[in-house]
């Protein structure tokens, strides 16, 4: 199989659209991520791939700490916001309100769902790092579906 097939196959598997944020030092920082999924019950367990070159990258390496936060179809302006800039250039929580929870990390207010996670483990994966997380704390903010991922919302 030609490269290009292998990259349009690869689009077919479905995800969301969520906001890693986390906390190192005195730092918040947050990126968007498509490649989240969950991985155990018992405890619950989450995983997120997170590019090598990311400024988050080396802060939840540093940290231990990330929460997900879980975006509605309202939340597309968001999804932009924290996945087209780095914050190596720009502080991307300026004039922005959050809460913490237990690990410091940015709960984003407008966000359908958030979970509050500790890096258990984490995995060489290419040119992305496989985080896994432990759910530590989670809450439903709105009552509403998750979007799906379609790069052409984000990327045209
Ligand atoms: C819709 C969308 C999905 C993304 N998914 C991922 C992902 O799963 N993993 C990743 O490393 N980067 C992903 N990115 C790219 C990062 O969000 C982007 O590079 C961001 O600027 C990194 O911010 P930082 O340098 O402040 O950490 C995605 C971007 C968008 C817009």
């Amino acid at each position: 199989m030609k490269k290009p097939e292998i990259s349009f196959a690869l689009r077919k598997i479905t995800h969301g659209v969520f906001v890693i944020s986390t906390r190192y030092k005195d730092r918040v920082n947050a990126m968007t991520a498509a490649w989240v999924g969950r991985a155990s019950f018992v405890p619950p367990l989450v995983t997120v791939a997170i590019g090598k070159e990311r400024f988050s990258h080396d802060m939840i390496k540093n940290s231990g700490v990330f929460a997900v936060n879980v975006l509605g179809r309202d939340n597309i302006p968001l999804g932009k916001h924290f996945g087209l800039k780095s914050g190596r250039k720009v502080d991307k929580f300026a004039n922005m309100d959050y809460d913490t929870k237990v690990t410091g990390s940015p709960i984003l207010r407008e966000c359908i769902a958030w979970m509050d996670c500790k890096v258990i483990s984490y995995h060489d994966a290419g040119d992305h790092t496989l985080f896994i997380g432990e759910v530590l704390d989670g809450g439903v903010l709105r009552d509403e579906k998750p979007i799906v991922y379609d790069r052409e919302e984000f990327f045209k």
